[in-house]
């Protein structure tokens, strides 16, 4: 792994004295594990919500949750450099460390575990935790190896943390798919929660890319919570047929000069395999997209129900 991948450089963490009462920050496995068995022994339940840092509401959201659930939360904050395809995305991912920090304080996080790159993939460090199909469709084929790192990652995080539940925000559709997929099929024994998406006024799900958006750029990324509420409103007032629902969508987003269309389908949320026979017959199927503003890729979807 070379040094510039190394998130460590990037965290500039607070000094200890200027964060006496915040959360325990945790940076290796063995340290994770020792908090976890502590907090155990006197028989508190844990709710984990990993990250990426720059967190935003959407994030928050998700650690109200886990906070609900149980005594205390870890949230990791780690930028795996596993699950970008392009070096130049892995460098632009914002990095926030400190603000991160103080609003896992604000929010009543217990830990965060925020180990280094190297920590995490030491040299000769090989393995991947490969999820099978469901990781090559639409995300997977257009971002290669993407969900092999996901799930990497994600494997290491929950077998270090251990925790009762851990939460993954609905808007990364098919993440929290191939996520209970590994959990599943690696009998990982942690519960998996999805949690509805956060929207801002305008619509758009909150996402840490938003920020790359220019104020012209936010306004055209309108169109894509737009195009799948289009799609969402035929489908509750009866179009059942594929085709007509996918056009609806697809031309919110073509009347848009500066989006780029990556994919749009409508597809089964387990799965992600396209509903079949040009025909959504129950509901719950899932309408998902990924969309180019200018330089920023935006992902978003929702559920197709009466
Ligand atoms: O959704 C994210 O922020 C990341 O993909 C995750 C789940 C923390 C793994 O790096």
């Amino acid at each position: 792994m070379s040094s510039d991948t190394d998130a460590t450089a990037d965290r500039n963490p607070t000094p200890a004295a200027s964060r006496a009462s915040g959360p325990e920050i945790i940076e290796t496995p063995g340290q994770i594990r020792s908090w976890r068995v502590q907090q155990r022994r006197v028989g508190h339940t844990i709710g984990f919500v990993p990250t990426m840092g720059a967190l935003h509401e959407g994030h928050l959201a998700l650690i109200d949750h886990a906070r609900e659930r149980c005594d205390r939360v870890v949230v990791s904050i780690f930028v795996n450099p596993l699950q970008f395809d392009q070096i130049s995305d892995l460098e632009q991912y914002p990095r926030t460390f400190d603000a991160d920090l103080a609003l896992c304080a604000a929010a009543g996080v217990a830990a965060v575990y925020a180990p280094s790159v190297a920590t995490l993939y030491p040299d000769g460090y090989q393995t991947r935790v490969d999820p099978g199909p469901l990781a090559n469709r639409l995300e997977g084929a257009s971002r290669q190896g993407h969900f092999t790192g996901v799930a990497t990652v994600v494997t290491k995080l929950l077998v270090a943390v251990g925790p009762d539940v851990a939460i993954f925000g609905a808007k990364d559709a098919q993440q929290l798919a191939v996520i209970r997929r590994i959990v599943n099929d690696l009998d990982l024994g942690v519960e998996i929660v999805g949690h509805p998406t956060v929207r801002d006024d305008d619509g758009l799900a909150l996402s840490s890319r938003n920020r790359r958006l220019s104020d012209n750029e936010r306004l055209a990324a309108r169109c894509v919570p737009e195009a799948l509420a289009a799609a969402r409103s035929a489908y509750a007032s009866g179009e059942r047929s594929t085709g007509p629902l996918i056009e609806t969508a697809v031309a919110r987003i073509t009347a848009e000069p500066t989006a780029r269309l990556d994919y749009l389908q409508i597809v089964d949320p387990d799965s992600f395999e396209s509903v079949h026979d040009d025909l959504v017959t129950d509901d719950g199927a899932l309408i998902v997209t990924a969309v180019w503003i200018g330089e920023t890729r935006l992902i978003d979807n929702m559920t197709l129900e009466t």
